[in-house]
């Protein structure tokens, strides 16, 4: 009866940074602004060469300064984005080829700023299904390349990241200990990027390839959504919250994050965040948020975690694991 466990973590961000001010001088708004509505201060740009695939890779090379183990026997390749560099291939066969690693599957998988634990989600079930060993799970994207930046309401938010961690079978006992998928796929008109199709239900789609968002409608959704998630985890895991060792939902705005917070009854010092120095990473946020709380020493091994990614669908995906 195998079970799955994380063995490492590694993150990575590109070194140009897009500050406040820098988006006073690009669109009309100020700092003041984006730091009440979103707690946001900067966050990171791709360079013009650097896609997906270079994060994960990057970030793929910082957890390896911190494992003792080999990557040869990765068996499984996910990635959680909904920037990947090409439609096809996938971002997961660009990893394989990089580390040439011989036997492994490859996979991207697409829930937008949910894809990350979903990817997770589906790593454990791979493992305790018996059909993998050993699965390397990245959350990465580069929002930036489909940000319009003429479009004061959603241009300020993002950013780009990577995250990645390893899952692998463990005859102990496994890390997870709940999970809940879920989605709506009626709010997929507030938060979209139109491609080979740019019509919905009759509705034309505007933003010609650009990331469109109604930030109110997600704003809803997310404040909506999260909570109810949190307690059927809690139930499925016959936990109180007060277990928690750090909750970690999707870093997409603080405000979100102060009112998830204030629902769920998790107070915010057992928050982990990032967008204050890294904006919205989409799929990257968590895994980013988790790896820069265990190489501060915040999080501890064993420590609780409860993860809650959301976003466009709307998808949503949340799982309590042990560090
Ligand atoms: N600077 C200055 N003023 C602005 C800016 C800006 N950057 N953006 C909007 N405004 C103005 C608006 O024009 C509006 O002006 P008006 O009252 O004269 O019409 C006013 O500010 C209020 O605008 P709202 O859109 O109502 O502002 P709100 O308080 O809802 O904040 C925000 C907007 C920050 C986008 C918020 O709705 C939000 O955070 N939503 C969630 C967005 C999100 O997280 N999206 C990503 C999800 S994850 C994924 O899957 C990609």
């Amino acid at each position: 009866n195998s079970k799955s466990k994380m063995t490492a973590i590694g993150s990575y961000v590109p070194s140009q940074v897009l500050d406040n001010f820098e988006l006073e001088a690009m669109t009309d708004t100020t700092d003041e602004w984006i730091v009440q509505r979103t707690g946001i201060r900067e966050r990171r740009i791709a360079g013009a060469n650097e896609f997906t695939s270079h994060l994960c890779i990057g970030a793929i090379d910082d957890l390896l300064r911190n494992y003792d183990g080999t990557l040869a026997d990765v068996d499984m390749i996910l990635v959680a984005t909904y920037t990947p560099d090409f439609p096809a291939p996938s971002v997961a066969c660009l990893i394989q080829r990089h580390y040439g690693i011989p036997a492994a599957g490859t996979l991207d998988v697409n829930a937008a700023c949910a894809g990350f634990v979903y990817a997770m989600n589906l790593a454990n079930g791979l493992i305790t299904a018996g059909l993998n060993r050993k699965i390397l799970v990245a959350g990465a994207d580069t929002a930036s390349k489909i940000v319009d930046y003429g479009d004061r309401s959603s241009c300020i938010l993002f950013g780009d990241g990577a995250g990645v961690v390893l899952m692998e079978r463990t005859e102990e006992e496994g890390a997870v200990v709940a999970q809940h998928f879920g989605a709506d796929g009626n709010g997929g008109i507030h938060l979209y990027r139109t491609g080979l199709r740019n019509e919905l239900d009759g509705i034309e789609l505007s933003g010609d390839g650009k990331l469109m968002q109604s930030g109110r409608d997600v704003y809803r959704f997310a404040v909506g959504t999260v909570p109810p998630g949190v307690h059927k985890l809690l139930e499925q895991a016959q936990w109180s919250v007060d277990r928690i060792d750090w909750f970690i939902p999707h870093s997409a705005n603080l405000r979100i994050v102060e009112s998830l917070c204030e629902k769920t009854g998790i107070p915010m010092d057992r928050t982990l965040y990032s967008m204050e120095q890294y904006g919205n990473t989409s799929a990257a946020s968590i895994p980013l948020t988790l790896a820069m709380g265990v190489k501060s020493g915040r999080v501890r091994a064993g420590d609780r975690l409860l993860l809650f990614g959301f976003g466009s669908g709307f998808s949503y995906g949340g799982m309590i694991l042990k560090w």
